[in-house]
């Protein structure tokens, strides 16, 4: 179960085959131009009930065959995060199956591995619209953090901007759409930060102050050069991510990379790396789409991974709202 933001996502796993995978995602927060987390919390108490329903229709499964329940505990919005802990406890409770606790990052890095045999090490880049972190990976459960965000995260850099251009939240796929028909010929600085971490505030910013400019001049500038700011805007974020990432796999030695979370459906994104991969012999790894963005096959995927591990939780599990990647192994 995922209920870590604005998705409500059930999945259910059969010896880690994913038989059903289903996502409810709340539009109405467009309404308001971000996540509101109180409409949040409450349409996930709307719907979860209803997507279990169908996901067992879909997996063709009846409750009484469940062996164990995987709940996202954090990162994400409390309120949100306990409508799906208390399901889960719900669930483990009726039926006496054990209830297991997954940290969302560890499942985005993971989610590369749903279909396809793991590799490790590997160094992975999350990138979602809370986080942005490289992780090397060596093994399911041994994971570290090499760097992250100081500030936003690359996917609030796409809707933070995508905002300013009036796009509707979430901005990211709009952009990436917007950007096929644009070319990147306003230059945005990148940000200079030490070692693996990134930062994203200053692009903000920096579109900010252009936009005011321009729009000074020209009050259509926006209407008429839309899908170049987005293109724009997008290198300007594929660039910082690919330096940052090229730099890690030379200088830690590792050959195998991955692309995780939901700007990880970028499709400049995804042919950036692709072409650096190509460029230095790495092989690389990305997730389906579909497990891209928020979804509950990668919970339950991490999740049958402690269930063969026997990692279970009590029923006093809490949520947690901050929960680093680290504090998980
Ligand atoms: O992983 P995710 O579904 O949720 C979090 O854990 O945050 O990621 C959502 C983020 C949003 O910021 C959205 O704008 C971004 O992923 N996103 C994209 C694309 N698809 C989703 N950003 C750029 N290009 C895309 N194609
Ligand atoms: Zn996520």
């Amino acid at each position: 179960m995922e209920t870590s933001c604005d998705d409500t996502s059930i999945a259910i796993l059969r010896d880690g085959i994913v038989l059903a995978n289903l996502i409810t995602s709340q539009w109405i927060h467009k309404k308001y131009g971000g996540v509101v987390p109180e409409v949040a919390s409450r349409l996930h108490v709307e719907s979860i009930l209803e997507l279990y329903a169908m996901c067992l229709e879909q997996a063709q499964v009846k409750p009484e065959e469940i062996s164990a329940v995987a709940v996202t505990r954090g990162p994400g919005l409390l309120g949100s995060l306990l409508v799906g802990l208390s399901f889960a406890k719900g669930i483990a409770l009726s039926y006496n199956i054990p209830l297991i606790e997954v940290n969302h990052l560890h499942a985005h890095a993971l989610s590369l591995f749903i279909e396809q045999k793991p590799v490790y090490p590997l160094l992975c880049l999350t990138v979602s619209g809370g986080h942005t972190q490289i992780l090397k990976i060596e093994s399911d459960f041994n994971i570290h953090l090499m760097g992250q965000t100081l500030d936003d995260a690359a996917g609030e850099a796409f809707d933070k901007t995508g905002k300013l251009f009036g796009l509707d939240y979430p901005c990211g796929p709009m952009m990436d759409q917007l950007a096929k028909s644009g070319k990147p010929n306003f230059k945005f600085p990148a940000s200079k930060v030490p070692g693996y971490d990134f930062s994203f505030s200053g692009l903000k910013t920096a579109v900010l102050y252009f936009l005011r400019q321009q729009l000074s001049l020209n009050p259509s500038f926006i209407e008429e050069e839309l899908p170049n700011l987005c293109a724009s805007v997008q290198h300007a974020i594929v660039h910082m991510l690919e330096s940052k990432l090229v730099q890690a796999a030379k200088e830690l030695n590792v050959k195998s990379i991955g692309l995780a979370g939901g700007v990880s459906a970028n499709s400049e994104l995804r042919s950036t790396i692709m072409n650096a991969c190509c460029l230095h012999g790495w092989e690389l790894y990305l997730p389906a789409l579909r497990y891209c963005t928020d979804n509950a096959a990668m919970i339950a995927h991490v999740g049958y991974a402690k269930y063969v591990r026997k990692e279970f939780s009590t029923l006093s599990l809490n949520a947690m709202a901050r929960y680093p990647i680290t504090q998980t192994q």
